[in-house]
Formats: structure tokens, sequence, C-alpha cells
């Protein structure tokens, strides 16, 4: 247990460590290509390390070049081995081949595309005890339905065995909307013959559409007529056409949003404090938290950085403020998924009661996130309740304080962490270091934004 004590103002400027998603796609889009690409600043945390281990174990040689100029990452060079290259250097006659994917269901999922569509080849895809208890039905289901050759446990669970196939493409409408699914067949989309469309509910994040386009791949998104039923948003449809190659480019990750979440929520919530952060991934697929944000009456600025790149990024200034309590549904889920749970944190400090729905999603990740985020937020003394798609939160001005378990989930390790900097009385947190999966440097970036809001000696 870690006591995070209520704390002083936080002050000063911040880079985000690298996004983890972007640094996922990096690595598996330049290990299907030709030639070498360098991705800058590669997120270094254990997800993003068990995506270069299980691209090693393919064959991907992959050279770590030092530490990026951005904190919380390095850079890192890959050689592709191409599309086909996992079945090319499967060995005749060898048994299935095992790939730990470890906390990372983006490995996982998206792996999965790529390994279905190879030549030959038997591979299982399985991780830690938070991993086995993640869906995988949701990809075999298309894949299967695209000719590929998978099973997993129960019919519905890791570990994911899959066999190299010959794929065609697909037209799938996708029950949930799950940017993993829909990039584990874009990627499966590229081996099949003729064309795979993946039709979203709503939008998802499309990091994956973007790397493949910049690397030559025929895969274009178009937006779909609005049905006018209440609730219903706008739906995606993603195409991507059969690829004898890809060429990656060079990329930059930016920081991560999700991971600058956490700053940017703890200085709205801590008296007298304000915060830059700099360096911020601002993809629109990722910053739902903004509008969120925005609705509740956030101190909040966003300026974009002028650069033409893949992905934009920018800067977000925020300042504590008085907040109003505000509802999520359904189309704004996916585009602030991983931030539902500090919305729940920043509804105990607002006014009113907050209302998240539509988000059953959250069930299904590295905890089930409603089932924790209102065990948790409850034993620090908030006023939450948990419905079937999401959770209501009363507004108290604060929270009192107590003890979290986050049941290892890094992100609820990290909200317990600023749940406590923000309370009365201050909160325990079980098995802080869960945010090492995705945020190297927490409590070091922590430590220096509290020094800079202390006044001098
Ligand atoms: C991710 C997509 C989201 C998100 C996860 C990362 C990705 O999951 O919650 O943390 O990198 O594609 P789903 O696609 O399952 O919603």
């Amino acid at each position: 247990m870690t006591l995070f004590a209520p704390s002083g103002p936080l002050r000063g400027e911040l880079r985000p460590p690298p996004d983890k998603s972007i640094s996922h796609r990096a690595a598996l889009i330049a290990a299907m290509g030709v030639g070498e690409t360098t991705v800058e600043s590669y997120l270094d945390a254990g997800d993003t390390r068990a995506t270069l281990a299980a691209l090693r174990s393919l064959g991907v040689a992959i050279e770590e070049l030092g530490p990026s100029r951005a904190p919380g990452g390095f850079d890192v060079r890959l050689t592709g081995i191409g599309l086909h290259g996992p079945g090319e250097r499967f060995a005749s006659g060898a048994g299935p081949s095992a790939i730990d994917v470890k906390n990372a269901g983006t490995l996982l999922r998206i792996l999965a595309g790529w390994l279905a569509g190879q030549g030959r080849g038997t591979w299982v895809l399985d991780g830690d005890e938070s991993i086995r208890r993640r869906p995988v039905d949701r990809v075999a289901e298309p894949l299967e339905a695209m000719g590929a050759t998978v099973g997993c446990r129960d019919g519905r669970l890791p570990p994911l065995r899959v066999s190299g196939s010959t794929l065609r493409g697909t037209s799938y409408r996708m029950p949930v909307a799950s940017a993993q699914v829909k990039s584990c067949l874009l990627v499966a989309g590229l081996l099949a013959e003729g064309e795979t469309q993946v039709t979203e509910p709503a939008p998802t994040r499309d990091h994956t559409e973007r790397l493949l386009a910049a690397a030559g791949a025929d895969v274009f998104g178009e937006d779909l007529r609005t049905t006018p039923l209440v609730g219903a948003g706008p739906t995606r449809r993603i195409t991507a056409r059969h690829a004898d190659r890809l060429l990656p480019s060079d990329i930059a990750v930016p920081g991560d949003f999700s991971s600058a979440a956490f700053p940017m929520i703890a200085a709205t919530i801590v008296p007298e404090s304000r915060v830059r952060l700099r360096g911020v991934g601002l993809n629109p697929t990722r910053i739902g938290l903004l509008g969120i944000l925005n609705r509740m009456g956030a101190a909040l600025e966003v300026q974009e950085d002028a650069t033409e790149a893949v992905e934009p990024r920018g800067e977000i200034d925020v300042r504590h403020g008085p907040l109003e309590a505000t509802r999520v549904h359904a189309e704004e889920v996916p585009l602030a998924i991983d931030e539902l749970p500090l919305v729940a944190l920043l509804g105990c400090f607002a006014e009113g009661r907050t209302v998240v729905s539509g988000a059953g999603e959250l069930r299904h990740k590295e905890s089930d996130r409603i089932a924790s985020v209102v065990a948790g937020l409850r034993a620090a003394g908030g006023e939450i309740e948990a419905t079937e798609d999401g959770f209501c939160v009363t507004g108290t001005g604060g929270l009192p304080g107590g003890r979290l378990d986050p049941h290892g989930d890094h992100r609820l390790a990290m909200l317990g962490a600023i749940a406590g900097l923000a309370s009365r009385n201050g909160v325990e947190v079980a098995g802080p270091d869960a945010a090492a999966v995705s945020y190297p440097g927490f409590e070091a970036d922590f430590a220096a934004l509290l020094e800079g809001g202390s006044p001098p000696p």
C-alpha cells in the first residue's frame, strides 16, 4: 500500500510519455514493411516492450538506439520482414510457436490479424491473468468469416491459436465500437484477396488507418449517413484493399493523450493548480475527454502545433476550477474510452450528477472498469453507483479519502494516486507500480509538478 496524501497545487510543464496505441502500431507496421523504419519516441513500458519481444520472436531485427528526446521513450530501428514474413520464417514441420503478449490487448488483437493471413505456421498467443479474461471471439469470428483458422479457450478467451490461411475480403459490421478489432481486420484485409470493409457503430481511434495509408496501403474511411435515431451517432466504414507490400515511413510518436489525462485531471481538481502539457497527441479520435471537460466548465486551452505530421500534436494548458456535472452517451464513449474512469473522479468534484452510459465496453478492459472504478471511488468516500453500461456519480465537492485496490489495472492505480492528491485525507493505493504498464515515470512526473507548486523555502 502506498499513501497518496492530500497535496498542495501542481504547477509546471510536463511532456507525457509517448503514445501506447501508436507505439504498438508503429512497430507492428514497421515489421510488416520492407526495409528499415525508425520509430522515434517509442514508449518504454511493459505493454510496448511486449510488442517488441513478440516481433523479435517472429524474426524481426530490432535495434534500440537509446533514449528519445521525449521522456519515457527510446528510439528504435526495425527491419521489416514483409507482410508474409512470419509464415516464410516459420520452420517447416515445427509445432505451434508461443507468443507472450503479457498485458497488451492491442498487441493480442492486431497480431492475430497479421498471423491469420500467413502462408503457413501456427502461433499461440497468450498473456497474463488479466489478458486471459479479455474476449477474443470479437476477432476470431470475423477472421473466421475471412477464411482464417483460429481457436480460443471456451470459444471466447485467450490463449488464441492462429494458423496461417488464405483469406478473402469481407464486409463486417462490428457490434461494438473497437479500434483493436477494426485494426485486426484491416491488417488481415491487406493479406486477403479483394477488399475488406469494416463498419464501426461509432468512430474509434484511427491510428492504424493513418499509419497504413502513410505506408502506401490502400486504406481509407468514409462517414456514412447519420441515421435519424435518438442516440445514434454517425457510423464509419473503413476499407482496406489487398497489398503486396508496405513501405512504412519513419515516425515520431507523440505524447500519449491518455497518460496526459492524469496530470490534466489532477490539475483540474487540486486547488490552485496550473499545468502545461506539451507534445501531446491530439488525434481527434482520442480527445473526447476535452469535450467532456469543456461541458463541465474546466479551465482549459488547447493549441495544436503547426507541423504536418501523420498524427497531430500540441499543447494543453489546464487550471483548477469549479466543475459542473455532465452526461456522456454511447457515441462519445470510444473517443474517451480509457479516460472514462477519470470522468467518474471528476464527477466527485462536480456540482450535480454525472452520468456515463453506453460504456459496457469498460467491463472488458484490463479490469472490469465499471466495477473497479465504482468499488475504488466508493472506498475513497465517493458517491458512485454502477449501472449495466456505465455509472452515476453524485458530486459532493470533493473526496474524503480511503483505500483503493486497482486490481492490477494500471489506469486505476494512477486514478487512485491522483484521487489521493485531491482528497481530504489521502488515498492508499495497492500496487501503484502497475502504472509502469503505460506510464513510465508517473510518480517522478507528479513529484516534479508538486515541487513546482510548493512555495520556495
Ligand atoms: C486501443 C483501443 C481501445 C482502448 C485500448 C487501446 C487500441 O480498446 O481501450 O486501451 O490501441 O486500439 P478497444 O478497441 O477494445 O475499445
